[in-house]
């Protein structure tokens, strides 16, 4: 299956589950050299798109971790202090922990910044962060990314958890807008 079609977008193949698998082993390996040592990490997904990818990844961890699964919500608030940012699922202690924090994708790193903001307000040991994939064009925070699997152009891609208004989660292989 080269071309699929999601909504009224094409997407065409573009990173097998044999790269995905790969670029998986390599963080793995870095993380469990990195992490072994470390008190009970905390991994804390960020649904909905990292599911696929931290299932995978921590199958390959070869230390004890806690993982819980959170969601980002921001809104505007009814008075004039603009955007709010909460963690939803947020329901494990933080204080003095090793917190991982799993995306499925960095771009701009709006998202990423904001979560760690907001949990550095729990007070946290340390915050590391993993990533399956980066767009290092788009990318314009100075927060270092601690583990990032593939380094992709600035394209819209579906696929391995990531999705197009809902719809490509489920596919095992990641495929880039046919444009
Ligand atoms: P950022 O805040 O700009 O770094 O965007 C991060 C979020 O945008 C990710 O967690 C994804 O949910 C979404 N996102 C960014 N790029 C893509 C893409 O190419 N496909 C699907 N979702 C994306």
């Amino acid at each position: 299956m080269n071309t699929i079609r999601l909504h009224d977008k094409s997407f065409k193949h573009y990173i097998t589950a044999n790269q995905i698998h790969k670029a998986i082993d390599a963080l793995a390996e870095q993380m469990n050299n990195d992490l072994k040592n470390e008190n009970l990490p905390l991994f804390l997904s960020v649904l909905n798109g990292a599911f696929m990818f931290t299932a995978d990844l921590i199958r390959k961890m070869e230390f004890d971790l806690e993982l819980s699964f959170i969601k980002l919500a921001s809104y505007s608030g009814t008075q004039s202090t603009g955007e709010v940012n909460e963690i939803i699922g947020l329901n494990t202690s933080v204080e003095g922990r090793t917190v991982v924090i799993v995306e499925d994708i960095v771009d701009t790193g709006v998202t990423i910044e904001k979560l760690v903001e907001t949990l550095n307000e729990h007070h946290p040991k340390q915050v590391k962060i993993c990533t399956l994939l980066l767009k290092p064009d788009q990318y314009k925070k100075s927060l270092y990314l601690d583990y990032v699997g593939l380094k992709i152009p600035n394209a819209f891609i579906v696929g391995y958890g990531l999705d197009y208004n809902s719809l490509g989660r489920q596919l095992p292989e990641i495929y880039v807008i046919d444009s």
